[in-house]
């Protein structure tokens, strides 16, 4: 069974085949993770689909509406055929492609044996996903949230399998990216942990271990008070969002500016981090500044938006011109 879908390549449409997935046909259970389900096709979900279906691993994703979905076809297709220009892939862009399908309903999530969500960074909607993927999968099905700091412990919370509940926190851009914590949430067996760090290795990433289910894990735990403290120097004028991120580029030998990855991140995204882990911790210093505040309600939301800390053309380049 195909459908066929169009892909923009190089001002080019050219036509794909996308199958439905053979193995999203049988009921049967795998016998370790062999099919996977994503919840979300933004940035990360999409991400997510593709570094699966690079490492043969089928993937069905689900979102809200179908144009989201063709747009994050898109954007894995281009992705992916970048990578096999490179040569860094041993298959074709089509034998990828046939591995991720689309579809906005969570029926599906009943043949996954593992279920991947990256929605909005917002407890309430996480909830809602997380109770009804409990009426769709299988029990022995392992729930995990690519959360960035929304404990796994309050999402496992309104399942009846909390012990098959983890986070799998995966890095932007997720094709570049290394690393994926492994969260462990108040309930979680150390089997389910076990299987989400072989589910890792398995898709080529490399686990890092977070032991305990701590407001932001390890590496945002890490990262945020630096991101906090450079906002607040803008908003206090002691210096530019262009200066600072020059000078954490030429001083620090860091790619991006703080600035510069926020827009790639997404404001909003920061935002119900930060917001998460002022609610879990109750400590003022995660809660998040008005600058970025008034950015967040005025949807400048970064690359996504085409404006953020700075302004972004169509194509997606820079703007001289910084906004603030
Ligand atoms: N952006 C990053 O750099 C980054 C990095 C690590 C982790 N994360 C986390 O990953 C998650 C997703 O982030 P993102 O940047 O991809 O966000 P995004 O806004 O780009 O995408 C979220 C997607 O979820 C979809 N969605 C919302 N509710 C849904 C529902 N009920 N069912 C199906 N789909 C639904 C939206 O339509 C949207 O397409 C968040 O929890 C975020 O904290 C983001």
């Amino acid at each position: 069974m195909q459908k066929r879908v169009d892909i923009l390549f190089k001002k080019e449409y050219v036509k794909l085949h996308v199958n439905l997935i053979p193995q999203f046909l049988t009921e049967e259970a795998g016998m370790g993770i062999e099919r996977v389900f994503v919840v979300g096709a933004g940035v990360m979900g999409a991400g997510i689909a593709q570094v699966c279906a690079q490492a043969g691993v089928p993937v069905v994703v689900s979102d809200v509406k179908q144009e989201i979905l063709d747009r994050a076809m898109k954007s894995i297709a281009w992705s992916v055929e970048k990578l096999v220009g490179k040569g860094k892939l041993g298959e074709k862009l089509e034998t990828i492609m046939a591995r991720i399908q689309t579809v906005t309903d969570l029926a599906l999530s009943a043949r996954a044996d593992l279920v991947l969500e990256a929605a909005f960074e917002k407890l309430d909607v996480k909830q809602e996903i997380f109770r009804k993927l409990d009426e769709t999968c299988r029990p022995e099905t392992l729930i995990a949230s690519n959360t960035s700091a929304i404990p796994i412990t309050e999402l496992a919370a309104v399942t009846r399998r909390p012990e098959r509940v983890l986070g799998l926190h995966f890095f932007n851009p997720v094709p570049m990216m290394q690393a994926v914590e492994v969260i462990k949430g108040a309930a979680t067996t150390d089997e389910t942990v076990s299987k989400g760090r072989e589910f890792v290795l398995k898709i080529g990433k490399e686990p890092i271990m977070v032991n305990r289910d701590v407001a932001g894990f390890l590496i945002n735990r890490i990262n945020y008070p630096s991101t906090l403290e450079a906002m607040r120097m803008v908003e206090e004028g002691i210096g530019s969002v262009e200066d600072i991120d020059k000078g954490l580029r030429l001083a620090s030998g860091r790619r991006m500016g703080i600035f510069e990855t926020s827009d790639m991140v997404g404001l909003d995204v920061t935002y119900g981090a930060l917001m998460a882990m002022y609610h879990e911790t109750g400590d003022p210093r995660w809660f998040p500044p008005m600058i970025l505040r008034r950015k967040v309600r005025a949807g400048h939301l970064g690359r996504k938006t085409g404006r953020g800390w700075y302004e972004y053309n169509e194509e997606g380049g820079r703007k001289e011109k910084r906004t603030s």
